[in-house]
């Protein structure tokens, strides 16, 4: 499957363009828990939108939503129901707990509207398989919510790569994770096998697979050995140390590390190690060895895509061994605020793409279900991606 910008074809992105010039455009948000609050406030921050409907589960969630803000949009119990009643959506933010992530955008795609969706893409390759055929049948706009791509040190890895400095890319290293850090914020969506599906594999694992994948390319998975646990999460003591329900043990059924080793089409590995929780203060930082340089790229205590100081590149100058600090990088603009930001105006403007095309994300997903499916198997697994 090649990897494209977007799937549109030329008629139908001249055709979008007119349907949507000089007029506000109508969001949607499906899920109004806690990631929604960032995609609203930047809804807010933007002149050309407004947000006419939300959606979720819980009576009255979404209503109390919009009264925070202020905002008179019109609220159901479903996307289902959002969907069947707002007819001239050119929009959704899918901010749904990650289960829900591939039928909501499913539903969305399929009604014609234009969908950021929040990561992980989904929670099994199946399903990523699912949402890409609709997005490929509906021509619409399908986005995946990594705010961290659009982060200027995460920009520079790329670059870094791409510069040639490297050499030829053959050994990544990456992933982290945090000594404890399994996340309760409002409740259980993130640990029960029911909403979550997936844990830290998912959750943050996607974050440090983007980075790496994203700056040599997103070659394709060819085999993964992997392997997950969930020693913290099964056990009551890590909720009660942090002032969490000790039952919340009963009800983890995701897991809280893995672990895998990755051969990507090129010639080269990948080993990837995720925490949630651990007796470590970090699995190591992310590096990028190259046939004429390496990068060093170190990690956070929360591992949620950033870069956690100062990278160091690596090389050989005329006989002597080289270590280049490179300067943190700033930018002034918030980060959800440049995602929402390229949603709109990739629904302005399709011939644009999607910042965070599916193309691209399926070889994350498939990287995270291949860990799950090898685990489950006890051994190494080949990498099969349907035909979309
Ligand atoms: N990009 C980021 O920085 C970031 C940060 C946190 C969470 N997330 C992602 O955002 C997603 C949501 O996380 P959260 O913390 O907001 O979860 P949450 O549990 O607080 O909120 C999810 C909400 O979705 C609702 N919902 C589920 N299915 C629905 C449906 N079919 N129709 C309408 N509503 C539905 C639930 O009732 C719930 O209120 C997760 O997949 C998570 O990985 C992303």
């Amino acid at each position: 499957m090649a990897i494209s910008k977007t799937n549109l074809d030329p008629n139908q992105v001249a055709e979008k363009k007119t349907e949507t010039s000089g007029r506000k455009l109508k969001i949607g948000i499906i899920g109004t828990g806690w990631i929604a609050d960032a995609h609203m406030e930047s809804y807010l921050n933007m002149p050309d939108v407004e947000v006419v409907a939300g959606a979720d589960l819980v009576p009255g969630k979404a209503e109390a939503f919009f009264k925070k803000y202020g905002v008179e949009a019109r609220c159901y119990n479903s996307d289902v129901e959002m969907i069947a009643n707002e007819k001239d959506l050119d929009g959704v933010s899918i901010c749904t707990y990650n289960c829900q992530h591939a039928p909501c955008a499913i539903h969305a795609l399929e009604a014609g509207i234009n969908v950021m969706l929040e990561k992980p893409f989904t929670v099994t390759l199946d399903e990523a398989v699912e949402v890409m055929k609709a997005e490929k049948k509906s021509g619409k706009i399908l986005t995946i919510g990594f705010q961290p791509r659009l982060d200027p040190n995460m920009q520079q890895i790329k670059k870094i790569v791409e510069s040639g400095e490297l050499g030829k890319v053959y050994y990544i290293q990456t992933g982290g994770g945090r000594r404890r850090g399994i996340p309760t914020p409002f409740g259980t969506t993130f640990i029960e096998k029911d909403t979550a599906g997936i844990g830290a594999l998912g959750d943050i694992g996607c974050y440090s697979l983007d980075m790496v994948l994203n700056a040599v390319g997103y070659p394709k998975p060819l085999t993964v050995s992997g392997y997950k646990s969930a020693h913290f999460g099964k056990n009551p003591k890590t909720f009660t140390e942090s002032g969490r329900p000790a039952e919340y043990a009963n009800i983890f059924g995701v897991d809280d590390f893995a672990a895998a080793f990755v051969r990507l089409e090129g010639d080269i590995i990948l080993d990837f190690r995720i925490a949630w929780a651990m007796n470590i203060n970090t699995p190591g930082d992310t590096i990028i060895l190259g046939t004429e340089g390496g990068l060093r790229i170190p990690s956070t205590d929360c591992w949620n895509g950033s870069v956690g100081g100062e990278m160091t590149i690596y090389k050989n100058v005329a006989g002597l061994e080289t270590e280049t600090k490179l300067p943190i990088l700033h930018d002034s603009r918030d980060l959800f605020d440049k995602k929402i930001r390229s949603f709109l105006d990739s629904i302005i403007d399709p011939s644009k793409g999607p910042t965070v095309p599916s193309g691209q994300i399926i070889y994350n997903q498939a990287i995270i279900d291949g860990i799950a499916k090898s685990h489950e198997l006890g051994r190494e697994i080949e990498v099969v991606i349907p035909e979309i």
